[in-house]
């Protein structure tokens, strides 16, 4: 099959779906790899470095639509590139088609067949291609680094010929991957570090990684929905959690809130009220700023700065460590790129295949949207949800 890897054309989006190890790796299965020119510059990988691996490097996106059997992407198409797909074409992308289910009615219509990279099962048997946790680790990293750098104090103990330095307080809100990836960050650098997970199970991750969980006493399990994700709070046990947090917010020196609920707003842990009882030069880094944030004053994709208080709402964090990311990235899509092909991608037959992975992440097919919660989606939608 010839892959096609165009040049991503969303602002500030730095990563590449294949880096040239991934080129390597399907150019080795006897496949056919396109990259557009300069999409790995960003990423710290020249074409020069994508042509050793074995790619044809294509300078225009036309083009390298015109060929490809499959497009593979990081973020999903947008404005003109999404008229490049040729009908029959196989798209593989983050395309959130919970969050933007007429993105998949559209892909449907031209006649593609999508898979989404954020569909792939939470099982075992799937977590080499899971892009969600990769980025959400290099996230959860970048992001304890921000609030560490924004904070303006040491976060380790200090002892000095001026005196002892206390180490910073951390208080990080959601033990997902990105939290537990904050957690561990932080406490290497020396901080001391509370957490909040919904989830009990989160509590022993927590409490092994050296920071202390705090425990809000709701019924056992209650937090806990299928496939291992939090559902969303009552909105009292929601008022409970954020008189359990009051206190914590106001003596951190950095807040880091990573709370999110499948495909819908993220939860308002801390009000206004909240960062207005927090020092001057404590830092709030929102990581859920995409889903509308955890705080209620976050800008998403801004800093705002009130009473003297950070909020960083930057969005896509993985993005700010290209490399990295770009690299896992690239292998989580290698090792789904070869289980598409072991079921049959390159005739057609995956489509019908019956494995998990398979039908977790095929969206679109055939002209219509395939996938059920994205039709559960889109039906709320229709009825005005
Ligand atoms: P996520 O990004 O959807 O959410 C982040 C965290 O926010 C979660 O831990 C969630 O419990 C928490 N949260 C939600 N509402 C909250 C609230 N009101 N207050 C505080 N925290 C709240 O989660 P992520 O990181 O994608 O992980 C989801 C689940 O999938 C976890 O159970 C994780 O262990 C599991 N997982 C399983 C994998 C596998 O088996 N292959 C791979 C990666 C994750």
């Amino acid at each position: 099959m010839y892959f096609a890897v165009p040049r991503e054309r969303i602002e500030g989006e730095r990563r590449v779906a294949l880096v040239p190890d991934g080129v390597r790796a399907l150019v080795g299965l006897g496949h056919k790899v396109g990259i557009q020119a300069d999409a790995g510059t960003a990423s710290g990988a020249t074409d020069d470095d994508y042509a050793a691996a074995g790619a044809d490097v294509v300078a225009a996106a036309e083009d390298l639509f015109g060929r490809a059997d499959a497009v593979v992407k990081v973020r999903a198409p947008a404005g003109e590139e999404s008229s490049l797909l040729r009908s029959g074409v196989v798209l593989v992308a983050l395309l959130a088609p919970l969050a933007a289910p007429d993105l998949a009615e559209r892909l449907a219509g031209q006649g593609i067949m999508a898979f989404s990279l954020d569909a792939v099962p939470r099982i075992a048997r799937a977590q080499s291609m899971d892009v969600l946790s990769s980025m959400s680790n290099v996230g959860g990293y970048r992001a304890a680094l921000a609030g560490a750098v924004q904070c303006g104090r040491f976060f380790p103990l200090m002892m000095t010929a001026a005196g002892t330095i206390p180490p910073a307080k951390v208080l990080i809100v959601g033990a997902g991957v990105a939290g537990l990836q904050a957690i561990a960050t932080d406490r290497r650098l020396g901080a001391v570090v509370q957490a909040f997970d919904t989830r009990e199970a989160t509590r022993q991750q927590v409490e092994s990684l050296g920071a202390s969980f705090l425990t809000l006493p709701l019924p056992a399990g209650v937090a806990e929905e299928a496939g291992g994700y939090a559902r969303r709070l009552a909105s009292e046990e929601e008022a409970l959690e954020r008189e359990l947090l009051a206190d914590p917010v106001r003596q951190a020196d950095v807040v880091i809130t990573t709370a999110l609920v499948p495909g819908g707003h993220a939860p308002v842990l801390i009000t206004a009220e909240m960062v207005a009882a927090m020092h001057p030069g404590a830092v709030i880094v929102d990581m859920a700023a995409e889903a509308g944030g955890n705080t209620a004053l976050t800008v998403p994709g801004q800093q705002a700065v009130v009473n003297g208080v950070i909020i960083d709402g930057t969005l896509n964090w993985p993005s700010e460590m290209p490399q990295a990311s770009s690299r896992l990235f690239s292998r989580n899509v290698v090792t789904f790129l070869r289980h598409l092909l072991d079921s049959g991608l390159a005739d057609g037959t995956v489509a019908e295949s019956t494995d998990e992975i398979v039908r977790g992440t095929l969206i679109t097919h055939g002209g219509s949207v395939v996938h059920g919660a994205t039709l559960e989606r889109l039906a709320r939608h229709a009825g005005g949800d």
